[in-house]
């Protein structure tokens, strides 16, 4: 079951520069994202990312093409009772606690006092925040403010949940938390779609990812397939014999003490290498396949397509 469906969607904004000449920021873009994942729309600043979220949630006309949430038609309004936002970049009324901006966004739900209140207890508990109910909000951390306005999302007890750059600004730990959280939020059914640049923490949660670069969609898979290895093995050996000697031809280094270093791109060199350490009694501490990062993915990419240079 699809929980979004893009098909060929085009934006084009005036281009700033020229008065008669077009800015096109997003170019046929189409993909699913299934209903109980995680997904993850990643790009540069200026991919277009935001762009999408705006058009998927009728903030932003599309120039063409098609969309549809939760199975809905397009121009169905209704089903946005059923999602939930976190902008980038929002400013959040500092003078109202905690409590008070959910209360205000659990009416715009047109959730009733009650509803508002087991509501309320129940989110603030789960990003953390219950001690801080009734802190006015300008007295909150980023990271806090990030944990509010996730809460702020799940108001409505939402199906699909757009966030946009939700761990902006917010520090490690903080960010564990919000991954922690998102997780769970995925463990109860809800689905995710988030946009970010920090590629290796959208690595830890997502099962899919669609990387704009552009306005054009470059990349589009699981994290699996993506960051398949490259059959490349990292080996870590331990002996008080001196292997730089004993094995001229396999480069390997002595990092520390009696720990030696070698890496492999070839399985068959790496098995009879494997075969005679055995037979001399060296000490095999690891052998890791080595992947490539999300990070790895999106740099060639955006390098095959000229942006950036080696
Ligand atoms: N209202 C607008 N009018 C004209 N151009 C716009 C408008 N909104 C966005 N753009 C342009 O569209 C392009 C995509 O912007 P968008 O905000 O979608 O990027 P983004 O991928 O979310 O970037 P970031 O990572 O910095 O948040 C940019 O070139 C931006 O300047
Ligand atoms: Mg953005």
């Amino acid at each position: 079951m699809s929980a979004i469906s893009i098909n060929n969607i085009v934006k084009d904004y005036k281009n700033p520069k020229g008065e008669n000449k077009i800015l096109r920021v997003l170019e046929n873009v189409s993909f699913n994202v299934e209903k109980g994942t995680i997904y993850g729309l990643l790009g540069q600043n200026g991919a277009g990312k935001t762009t999408l979220i705006k058009i998927l949630l009728g903030i932003v006309y599309p120039t063409s093409g098609n969309f549809s949430l939760l199975e809905s038609k397009q121009n169905d309004r209704n089903i946005l009772e059923k999602v939930g936002f976190l902008p980038e970049n929002h400013n959040f009324p500092k003078f109202l606690s905690a409590k008070e901006f959910l209360y205000y966004f659990g009416r715009l739900s047109h959730l009733n006092t009650n509803d508002i209140s087991i509501r309320t207890t129940k989110l603030l508990d789960m990003v953390g925040l219950s001690a801080r109910s009734n802190s006015k909000i300008r007295t909150f951390s980023k990271g806090m403010m990030q944990r509010l306005g996730l809460a702020q999302a799940m108001i409505n007890q939402p199906e699909l949940v757009f966030l946009d750059e939700p761990t902006d600004g917010v520090d490690p730990i903080g960010r564990k938390e919000i991954r922690d959280i998102l997780l769970h939020l995925k463990s109860q059914g809800t689905t995710i779609f988030l946009n970010s640049h920090l590629l290796s923490e959208v690595e830890m949660i997502t099962d899919r990812v669609a990387f704009l670069n552009k306005g054009k969609l470059v990349k589009e898979g699981s994290i699996s397939d993506l960051t398949a290895t490259k059959h490349e093995f990292n080996l870590v050996l331990s002996t008080t014999e001196n292997l730089e000697h004993l094995y001229p031809s396999f480069h390997i280094k002595n990092v520390k003490d009696d720990i030696y270093y070698t890496r492999f791109d070839n399985e068959d060199e790496l098995n009879v290498l494997i075969d005679d350490l055995r037979k001399n009694n060296i000490t095999i501490r690891e052998i890791t396949p080595i992947k490539n990062s999300l990070e790895d993915v999106f740099i060639k990419l955006v390098k095959n397509t000229g942006d950036i240079n080696e």
